[in-house]
């Protein structure tokens, strides 16, 4: 073997880091820059094991414990739990410790594959509730408070719900109503706040899914604060929370060797946002702003604006929409990222979506925005708004148990597969919002959805290729795994 072959992964990164890039994407210490010199100098020094003066993250009752109250009080918690294995493990605890084996939960439809993964692990039925859709934006906007009393009006049997908020395009669910509702008739909120960290810092982001009612949230640090992959943190908003299950939970699905790296950058991101956020946001916000209102006579590109249809949206989440250009949003990805060096988070085929954080200034937001007004300037102008082809369609839901999820399932062509139930989760990653869950009934439009997502290029997960050789590889070759009828 030669020796480039041994060390794949180190020669990737070298030559992904060497570039002069602009990380509008996760993790959000973007390379580094959002870590003090010191911090992130001796990161590598505090890589330890539980030594005497440290602490054990599975009977935290020192430092750990010390920092994990510190965390509680900056965001208002009853008690805040760290996650090492990002804001899924936390997902997974809530469902293992919120409800029983066979217990039915309202869940939104458009939720992260880590709670589609929970709700197998952990045998837990969902009845989903379908997002709203704006055709003007092709974005899938959060289901009203109505469609969530109306799902509870439906199935009193089910004993809480899980809601993403904010979601992947910074859109937040109405977590107040939502509360409101749910322990009107006794059943436990749970967040998914995975992209929503950060809100606890300035009064000029939504507010807290914690502040305004869930019984737990999730929140992955490491999208937005200054904070190592995979840092992530589990809040108990309420008394009506079993605190000793959850502790019993986060421990069940936590390694044994829990990494003082990310624990420490957790505690960074909470002490620096918790005594700097309101200023540095701010800057952050008001930059952004000026932006905003720079771009605002595009006529092609299209900024998705901080509050749609109602709901609040993320100002520090930048969503460029492409619906009115001839281009897709995975064609301006690519634009951007081979063209200008700008790295965005994601695409999809109508929208790009960019992380901002504190440590970006002048120099990154300044790049956007010429990129993007040069890139208006350039394309063509369309209309492929106002098209009803969502990415999202509701099958009948039925989900297979641990088992059968796991061994059952038949691999037969995409395009033949109408009608059939799903075996596991098709996504495009990102989002990772997936397209066929586990147990859902097939239809012609999940179909053509797969089929748009595949010839725009999209990633997608769960299908595989049965092409003999990649240049030959048409729709016709993909397999999806099915249910046996
Ligand atoms: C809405 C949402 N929830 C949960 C997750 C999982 O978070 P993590 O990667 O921190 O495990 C993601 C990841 O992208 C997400 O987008």
């Amino acid at each position: 073997m030669k020796k480039r072959e041994l060390f794949p992964i180190i020669n990737a990164l070298e030559e992904v880091t060497g570039k002069n890039k602009i990380m509008m994407h996760m993790p959000g210490h973007k390379g580094g820059k959002g870590f003090s010199g010191s911090f992130g100098d001796n990161l590598l020094r505090y890589d330890l094991t539980e030594l005497q003066g440290l602490d054990n993250l599975h009977r935290p009752s020192g430092v750990i414990g010390m920092s994990m109250d510190a965390c509680a009080k900056a965001f208002g918690a009853v008690k805040s739990f760290f996650l090492l294995n990002g804001s899924t493990s936390g997902i997974h605890a809530m469902l293992l410790s919120g409800f029983k084996q066979g217990d039915r939960v309202l869940v939104s439809r458009n939720c992260h594959y880590s709670v589609i993964n929970g709700l197998i692990l952990f045998e837990i039925q969902p009845v989903f509730v379908m997002p709203r859709y704006n055709e003007d934006w092709q974005l899938a906007v959060p289901a009203e408070a109505e469609d969530w009393e109306r799902a509870l009006h439906e199935n009193p049997d089910v004993k809480g719900a899980i809601v993403t908020s904010p979601d992947y395009y910074g859109l937040c669910a109405p977590i107040s109503e939502l509360s409101g509702i749910m322990h009107a008739s006794g059943k436990l909120l749970l967040v998914d706040e995975a992209h929503g960290a950060h809100f606890a810092f300035s009064q000029r982001f939504p507010p807290t899914a914690i502040s305004l009612g869930a019984d737990m949230a999730v929140q992955s640090f490491h999208k937005t604060l200054p904070a190592l992959t995979q840092a992530a943190v589990l809040h108990i908003g309420s008394r009506r929370v079993n605190i000793a299950a959850v502790q019993k939970a986060v421990s069940m699905l936590t390694t044994t060797s829990p990494s003082y790296m990310i624990m420490a950058s957790i505690e960074y991101a909470c002490g620096l946002a918790g005594t700097e956020g309101e200023k540095r946001y701010g800057r952050l916000l008001e930059r952004l702003e000026l932006m905003k209102r720079g771009l605002s006579g595009m006529d092609k590109l299209r900024l998705v604006p901080d509050e749609l249809d109602g709901f609040k949206r993320d100002p520090s989440r930048i969503v460029v929409n492409t619906a009115n250009s001839d281009i897709s949003g995975f064609d301006l990805a690519r634009i951007l990222s081979s063209e200008y060096g700008i790295y965005p988070e994601m695409a999809d085929e109508y929208n790009v979506v960019f992380i901002t954080a504190v440590s970006d200034g002048d120099r990154e937001i300044d790049a956007l925005q010429r990129s993007l007004a040069e890139i208006n300037g350039k394309a063509g102008r369309g209309n492929r708004g106002m098209r009803n082809e969502k990415l999202l369609y509701a099958g009948e839901c039925i989900m297979p148990d641990r088992w059968s999820y796991l061994h059952g399932g038949v691999k037969i062509p995409l395009v033949e597969s109408e009608g059939f139930r799903s075996a596991g989760i098709v996504t495009p990653y990102p989002p990772g919002i997936p397209v066929l869950c586990p147990g859902e009934a097939i239809s012609k439009e999940h179909i053509d959805c797969l089929r748009r997502l595949y010839h725009a290029g999209a990633e997608i997960h769960g299908l595989t290729d049965g092409a003999r050789t990649k240049d030959e590889k048409t729709l016709k070759d993909m397999l999806v795994s099915v249910l046996p009828r």
